[in-house]
């Protein structure tokens, strides 16, 4: 795995424009579940209540559970070392985006400024009658479904629904970036969902190198990915971060005798 790390890093270092494009296992330490795999909360919830369809026959029933999926615990997460290590990247100007398919602020909440939010934020909500936004932490959810204050209309949550457009700003940005990118960075996805799981694909037609972080094979694993970093997030990213950024030397070892 040593022989890997510095491999991916080789290419990080002397990549002109990477794009990291990320899933739910980044927030896995952060303590957010996945939605596949053991664990998942597709395990325990009907994927239906993503479904915009569903949203709006049922709004209240809807908000009661995406209130304890998505509000009850989410606002406690805080970012791991793997979104740590990215706002680094970015700030050292290793990373040129970050594209997310999370909803969870945890990037933004780690310092990351280059972001594409492919399925929205859970931090904002919007008004279905006069699309007026408001942070989730304004409005409260003891009763269902929360309403707009101005109009009355039923507020959604801020993220996309199966079955809803995605939003057209970070839909442009991803695909100028995997065009652009010579390095993609794919932690912690299956990439099973159309139109995200499109991006690594794009980016691999253009000539991207594609290094991929994951404890289990995903579909990019055996049909375009070039490094694979087995393992978690949070752990990969620290052995990485040691061959992007070496500790400076202190004085005593700058020292020559
Ligand atoms: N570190 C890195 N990856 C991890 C970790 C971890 N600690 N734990 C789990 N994973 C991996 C899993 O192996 C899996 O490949 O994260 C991935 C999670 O997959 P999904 O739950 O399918 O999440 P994601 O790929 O982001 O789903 C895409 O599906 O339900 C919709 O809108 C939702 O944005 C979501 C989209």
């Amino acid at each position: 795995m040593e022989d890997k790390i510095k491999e991916a890093a080789d290419f990080l270092k002397h990549s002109r424009f990477t794009t990291a494009f990320t899933g739910a296992g980044i927030s896995v330490e952060s303590g957010i579940p996945s939605f596949r795999g053991n664990g998942g909360l597709w395990e325990k919830y009907d994927p239906k209540i993503l479904d915009l369809q569903h949203f709006l026959n049922d709004p209240a029933g809807s908000w009661v559970v995406i209130k304890q999926i998505f509000y009850d615990f989410f606002g406690m997460a805080k970012p791991n070392a793997a979104h740590l290590i990215l706002a680094r990247m970015e700030k050292e100007g290793m990373l040129g985006r970050t594209i997310t398919q999370n909803i969870d602020n945890l990037h933004q909440e780690a310092g990351t400024t280059i972001i594409s939010e492919f399925h929205g934020n859970s931090k904002k909500l919007t008004c279905l009658i006069c699309h007026r936004d408001y942070h989730a932490g304004h409005i409260s959810l003891d009763h269902f479904p929360p309403t707009c204050i101005e109009c009355g209309g039923i507020l959604k949550p801020g993220f996309v629904f199966f079955g809803e457009a995605i939003p057209q700003l970070p839909l442009a940005e991803a695909y100028e970036a995997a065009s652009l990118s010579d390095v993609v960075l794919i932690i912690g996805t299956t990439g099973e969902v159309m139109p995200a799981n499109q991006i690594p694909f794009i980016a691999k037609e253009f000539g991207a190198t594609i290094i991929e972080i994951n404890p289990e094979p995903s579909a990019y694993t055996d049909r375009i990915t070039d490094i694979f970093l087995q393992g978690k997030a949070a752990g990969i990213m620290l052995k990485l971060e040691k061959q992007l950024f070496p500790a400076p030397l202190n004085d005593d070892q700058d020292r020559v005798d």
